[in-house]
């Protein structure tokens, strides 16, 4: 995608093949600051503290964290001790366990000799394979955002088609294009009238730092809200359906994604709006079944509910805390929904019903 008319994407790898690049996100969207990442520590970090975030985006750094292991140091042990570093830098989305795995599947047979330039090739099929996908996702959901648009017009309800998102799932969460986003890129990019409503995504403020962010950059027509309003605008017919994104979905279609998606999803139910979840198959998990039993919630520290961070009148972005002192505050980072509540799943091979029959057809059918 593009900011201020120029080509970006939140990953990069050198061509020297030596560093990665990443937007630190943290600093959005007070600051877009670039910053080179060249070992497998630097990597770790960046995951950890979000500096990048979004489920494939991660994967796609720890596969650059991986090739940088072996440039310096390509033997056995090397490689299954970063592997085993990385794949904890954050336990919900599963992204970053399957492209360490399919990072692990080329190199392990490999000499350590042949492995430093076969994990650089790997890691650049993940990213380029990313783009793809999304750009896929984007062709599937564009279809039903055109069948919103026909419902409403033959419903004789004027106005552009009102998509609610959650998080950020957009090109900021991924190499590029988004999941949850790309649909809409695409729609907007082929005429079709759209609005986004962009919750909030309270503690870290996602939607309000970078999913506003984006669609502003796009010229996207938008409307920022509080994480509180999605259900009072559904009731009032000011919301035509829901895409959000996700960190790992079950094999009977479980959708774990950013807390507070479970109550969009509920809220989307009890008026019978279509609830949409992208998902790239990199996000399937088809060992787990149960989600709320099964899938591993990242507890984030309180702080990021205590305390808030802006931009003051004078330009200088400062942290404030919003709590008496001694609050305690809990910060569970995701939430399960489950596949009752899902309309269905966009993916990058067709839209499928969140079950376990679907999702197993979709996986069994050859490409
Ligand atoms: O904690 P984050 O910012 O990494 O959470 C991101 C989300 O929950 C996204 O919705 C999800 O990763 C899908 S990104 C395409």
């Amino acid at each position: 995608m593009k900011v201020a008319g120029e080509a970006m994407r939140p990953l990069r790898g050198s061509a020297q093949r030596d560093a990665v690049q990443v937007i630190d996100q943290r600093l959005l969207p007070h600051r877009l600051q670039l910053e080179t990442l060249n070992t497998p520590q630097q990597v770790f970090t960046a995951i950890r503290d979000m500096w990048v975030r979004g489920a494939p985006l991660i994967g796609a750094t720890a596969a650059y964290g991986l090739a940088l292991q072996m440039r310096l140091d390509a033997s056995d042990d090397a490689l299954e001790a970063a592997a085993d570093v990385l794949r904890t830098a954050r336990p919900t989305a599963v992204n970053l366990d399957w492209a360490i795995h399919r990072m692990l599947r080329v190199l392990r047979p490999l000499p350590p000799a042949a492995r430093a330039t076969a994990a650089w090739d790997a890691a650049d099929a993940i990213a380029e394979d990313d783009v793809a996908v999304n750009a896929a996702i984007g062709r599937h959901g564009l279809v039903l955002l055109q069948a919103a648009a026909e419902r409403k017009a033959a419903a004789g309800r004027p106005g552009p088609v009102n998509v609610l998102t959650h998080c950020n799932a957009g090109w900021l969460a991924t190499v590029d294009w988004g999941t949850a986003t790309a649909p809409i890129y695409q729609g907007h990019a082929a005429g079709l009238p759209l609005h986004v409503w962009v919750d909030e995504t309270r503690p870290r403020n996602q939607g309000a730092s970078l999913t506003a962010w984006e669609l502003g950059q796009a010229g996207v027509p938008h409307t920022l809200i509080a994480d509180n309003a999605g259900g009072h605008l559904m009731q009032h017919g000011q919301v035509d359906l829901v895409i959000v994104g996700c960190d790992r979905v079950t094999a009977r279609g479980d959708v774990c994604n950013k807390i507070g998606t479970y109550l969009k999803a509920l809220a989307a139910h009890d008026n019978g709006l279509p609830f949409y979840v992208a998902m790239p198959t990199s996000t399937l998990d088809l060992t787990l079944s149960d989600g709320v039993a099964e899938i591993p919630i990242e507890d984030r520290s309180g702080r990021e509910v205590t305390h808030l961070s802006g931009r003051t009148a004078a330009g200088e972005v400062v942290e404030v805390c919003v709590t008496a002192e001694g609050t305690t505050a809990a910060n569970p980072a995701f939430d399960v929904t489950p596949a009752r509540l899902v309309t269905g799943l966009i993916t990058e091979r067709g839209t499928v019903a969140a079950d376990a029959g679907a999702l197993r057809r979709l996986m069994e059918t050859p490409r």
